[in-house]
């Protein structure tokens, strides 16, 4: 089975402090609407999530904009086609060969190893946006036809050939804030939107370990002297 080559990239939501940049989740998002969900969707995704704290952080007359530019949903109680809400979720994959992308993130590894042991995704973390990274990086230009379809040399994707043409060309999206737009750092933007989409609560999840910690720090602290205090006249 053929070796998958996978970059590591430093993410800022990486290690115990990492949090999400908004504005490289807004760049993601960009890219995302007007490159990716041509083919893909992102159906466990609410819309109204674009708003919330830890994420894109979209304001609420962007979010309800958003949606209504969506495609329209058949509404879940009358059957009826209507205009999409912030209420609803994104649209499903148009493409059915296209797999879904709200879980990618972390339906895929970039690390493993060495032995089986794991060692490398302790350090490097699971890799999922790596790999999301690579795979939109790793084209080779070569393509081949088989049974009727074309599928592209991928340096990343298990097997070497991928049915999916390369999606990111340079220049291709233009940045409200001027943001470099070559394929790396479009890929990039759009692989930590992906880790957000599929681990949506990141942040406040970190804040509340590390607040954990420094409790039973405390706890610890004081049940240790408490014990002392305690034990001293019977020593
Ligand atoms: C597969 C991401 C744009 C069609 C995939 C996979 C990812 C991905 C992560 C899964 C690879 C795997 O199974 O390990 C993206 C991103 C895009 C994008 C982030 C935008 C930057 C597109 C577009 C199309 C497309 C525009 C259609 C023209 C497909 C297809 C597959 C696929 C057909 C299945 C490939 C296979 O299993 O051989 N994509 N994609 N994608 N994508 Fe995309």
């Amino acid at each position: 089975h053929a070796q998958s080559h996978v970059t590591d990239v430093a993410f800022p939501f990486e290690g115990p402090f990492g949090v999400y940049d908004r504005n490289q989740l807004q760049r993601g998002l960009q890219v995302y609407t007007e490159v990716c969900s041509a083919c893909h969707g992102l159906k466990y995704v609410p819309i109204r999530t674009l708003g919330d704290k830890g994420g894109p952080e979209l304001p609420a007359k962007q979010v309800r904009a958003y949606a209504a530019n969506l495609a329209p949903v058949d509404d879940p109680e009358t059957g009826e086609s209507r205009d999409r809400k912030a209420s609803d979720f994104f649209p499903k994959s148009s493409d059915p060969q296209a797999p879904d992308l709200s879980l990618m993130a972390k339906a895929r590894k970039g690390f493993s190893g060495p032995y089986g042991l794991g060692v490398n995704q302790l350090i490097h973390g699971i890799g999922g946006p790596e790999y999301i990274y690579s795979i939109l990086t790793g084209y080779t230009g070569k393509t081949k036809e088989q049974a009727g379809k074309t599928f592209y040399q991928n340096r990343t994707f298990p097997g070497g050939w991928i049915a999916m043409p390369p999606p990111l060309q340079k220049g291709q999206v233009e940045f409200a804030d001027g943001s470099p737009n070559d394929v790396p750092h479009m890929a990039k933007d759009v692989a930590a939107f992906l880790m957000w989409t599929a681990e949506p609560k990141l942040d406040s999840r970190k804040k509340t370990g590390f607040l954990a910690v420094i409790f039973l720090g405390i706890l610890a602290t004081l049940l240790y002297l408490t014990n002392k205090k305690l034990w001293a006249p019977i020593k």
